[in-house]
């Protein structure tokens, strides 16, 4: 009987794991549970023995690829899969994917729940700010980015989005006016909601010239990655503009700082939040499931990331 191994530090809904469990069985699968998991040799071990493996934001390196004798793929369930080390995945001769779109709605709505918590000043009883007729850029036009274009939509905002790697007329047919480069964007949107990957080109790439050229009343969404933030540079924007905020899933480093300097300007989730619904979860979750089976059993390897 092959096993599967969802290992979750940040568990999936019970709903998800039950359904994920359902599809497994049908396949004659075994489904291995390791959640919550504090030491990394629990996951080692629990590696072990198992052909298949679903995982979220949890790192997979190459002592985890090392230590999976039997194992053939593993699925991040979700978008970004820059917590999976890629080159130790292909050397092990394990298919490594994702599962594109299957959380992106819940992560869209996560993005203006804070932005409209932060144009409501953190709830604190002051008059805020609406969203309606504001400008949002949305850098990067993926799957998470078309969602937060629709519901900004609903809000009544004016949609902009940047992306080199989307044809203008794609973006033009969602009702989003595509710009030609991301200064533009910044200097164009009061809001600014993040969709690019973690990678080496875009971490820090999100500095003080971008950000400092934000119209008046600037407010950054942060649902991608912290790392894509140059957060010295991001301090000098703080400290410079009376009018900046930040609302971001998760905390940055220098959270403390912010925190102790900028009261009121700012928002962190304590955890990762932008794909933690029951929905998201059994999308994605499931989605993994099955494209762990239909890879074992006919060498699918739709949405492989590794080469
Ligand atoms: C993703 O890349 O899919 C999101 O960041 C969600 O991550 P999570 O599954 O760890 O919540």
């Amino acid at each position: 009987m092959k096993k599967v191994l969802v290992a979750t530090e940040k568990p999936f809904a019970p709903a998800a794991v039950a359904q994920i469990k359902e599809v497994l069985d049908k396949a004659n699968y075994e489904l291995v549970l390791l959640e919550k998991y504090t030491e990394k040799s629990e996951l080692l071990k629990a590696v072990e023995n198992v052909d298949g493996m679903i995982v979220r934001s949890d790192k997979v390196t190459k002592e985890v690829i090392d230590a999976a004798k039997n194992l053939k793929i593993v699925i991040r369930a979700g978008a970004g899969y820059d917590n999976l080390d890629l080159e130790a995945c292909t050397a092990g001769n394990v298919v490594a994917m994702n599962t594109p779109g299957q959380n992106s709605n819940a992560v869209a709505e996560l993005a203006l729940g804070m932005a409209v918590m932060m144009a409501r000043g953190n709830y604190n009883g002051k008059a805020g700010t609406e969203l309606r007729h504001k400008k949002i850029g949305i850098h990067a036009y993926g799957n998470v980015g078309r969602y937060v274009a629709e519901i900004a939509k609903g809000f009544g905002m004016e949609v902009l989005a940047f992306d080199p790697f989307v044809d203008a007329e794609t973006i033009k047919k969602d009702g989003v006016t595509p710009v030609a480069t991301v200064e533009e964007l910044y200097s164009t949107c009061q809001y600014i909601s993040l969709h690019i990957p973690a990678n080496d080109k875009t971490k820090k790439s999100i500095g003080f010239d971008l950000l400092n050229s934000m119209p008046k009343g600037a407010t950054l969404i942060n649902t991608a990655r912290k790392e894509v933030i140059n957060e010295e540079e991001l301090l000098k924007v703080f400290a410079e503009r009376d009018d900046f905020r930040y609302v971001s899933d998760i905390a940055p480093e220098c959270k403390d700082e912010i925190a102790e300097k900028f009261e009121g300007k700012f928002f962190f989730t304590p955890k990762k939040m932008g794909a933690q619904t029951a929905e998201a979860n059994i999308n994605a979750g499931v989605a993994g499931a099955n494209q762990i089976i239909d890879f074992i059993e006919n060498g699918n390897e739709t949405f492989k990331v590794n080469k």
